[in-house]
């Protein structure tokens, strides 16, 4: 079996792709690198390409003929919501545009598998009651254009489901983070573990957006993911693939219970040889008070459930924090 991979070089695609090839999976890569890394892929195949260049389709299409391609994992996108409120059309021209020439390319390649990456960020701020946990079944109402462009992309791969047969799994991703291995770790400093691990080892103070929440200890609650745990669910997906003819199915991946930012930060206190004095700031607009997901999907269809805890996310990060050339 050969799986194409976009986004292979990435924090959460270099996981994937290891995990394939450690099981004996042929994996050709499709990135970019614009944050990706091709030390990060071994030596499977790297085909540089942006999703979005002129001429991609072929290029894709060929990519999938001549490495006879059963599956694709579509993790390549932007991913920072902030980015993609400046930003909206180009996060819908990558996103958006990016699938649309993927799927065009599998279409004309018939390759009629597909795993791609979703997020939490499709459901916005969810219209449950304090402290429920979120299924798949809930209505989805993104609140940043990076939420949109996953959404869109899941109807857009829903409807060539029903066009012309492609079968397909949407894994919404809760908080992911950690590594697997030292050297995969998370290069961009944008979420909680990563940032608050940055002004620590600067010297400087980490910051706590908001804590009159309704929550217990009044910050807001996640559900961090372990990226090693994510990356497992990503071989789930495609074993399910495999074996059922379904032809569109979306899950949630998370743990199913949440941490808030304080758990975070007394973790990060516990793993680390900090002393942590966090600075309390105003809200962050568009932050859910709970985001936690109901996990029982995932479990039940594809069998998949994390196994990881937060202090091995935190453990994790910082090991990959100290491993990164140029930090301290
Ligand atoms: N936070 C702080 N201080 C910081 C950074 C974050 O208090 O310095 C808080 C945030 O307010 C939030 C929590 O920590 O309550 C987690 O924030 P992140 O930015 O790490 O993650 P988000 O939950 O905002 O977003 C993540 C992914 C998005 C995805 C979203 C889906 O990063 O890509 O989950 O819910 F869209």
């Amino acid at each position: 079996m050969t799986v194409l991979v976009t986004g292979g070089a990435g924090y959460i695609g270099a996981h994937v792709v290891r995990l394939l090839l450690e099981r004996g999976t042929s994996v050709v890569v499709v990135d970019d690198l614009s944050t990706g890394r091709p030390d990060r892929i071994a030596d499977a195949p790297l085909v540089r390409a942006d999703l979005v260049a002129d001429g991609v389709v072929d290029t894709l299409a060929g990519t999938m003929r001549e490495h006879q391609v059963d599956a694709v994992i579509h993790i390549a996108a932007k991913k920072q919501v902030g980015e993609s409120a400046r930003r909206p059309a180009w996060y819908y021209r990558q996103n958006v545009g990016g699938t649309a020439n993927l799927l065009q390319a599998m279409e004309q390649a018939e390759v009629h598998r597909m795993m791609f990456s979703s997020s939490a960020a499709t459901y916005g701020l969810p219209d449950v009651p304090d402290g429920a946990l979120i299924d798949e079944d809930a209505r989805p109402a993104p609140i940043s254009p990076y939420g949109e462009t996953k959404l869109v992309c899941e109807w857009m791969i829903r409807a060539a489901g029903l066009a012309w047969g492609l079968r397909s799994v949407n894994l919404r991703y809760f908080n992911v983070a950690g590594s697997g291995w030292p050297e995969l770790g998370d290069p961009g400093v944008f979420n909680l573990i990563p940032l608050v691990l940055q002004a620590l080892s600067t010297g400087g103070q980490p910051m706590i957006f908001g804590e009159d929440y309704a929550t217990p200890d009044g910050t807001c609650i996640r559900d961090y993911v372990h990226v090693l745990d994510l990356a497992d669910a990503h071989l789930a997906a495609l074993d399910y693939l495999d074996r059922d003819e379904r032809p569109h199915d979306v899950f949630n991946v998370g743990t199913g219970a949440g941490a808030s930012v304080r758990d975070v930060l007394a973790q990060i206190a516990a793993s680390t040889p900090f002393d942590l004095q966090p600075k309390i700031t105003d809200r962050r607009p568009g932050d859910p008070a709970t985001l936690v997901a109901d996990v029982r999907r995932i479990a039940d269809v594809l069998g998949w459930r994390a196994t990881r805890d937060l202090p091995a996310i935190v453990d994790s990060s910082w090991l990959a924090w100290q491993h990164a050339p140029g930090r301290p």
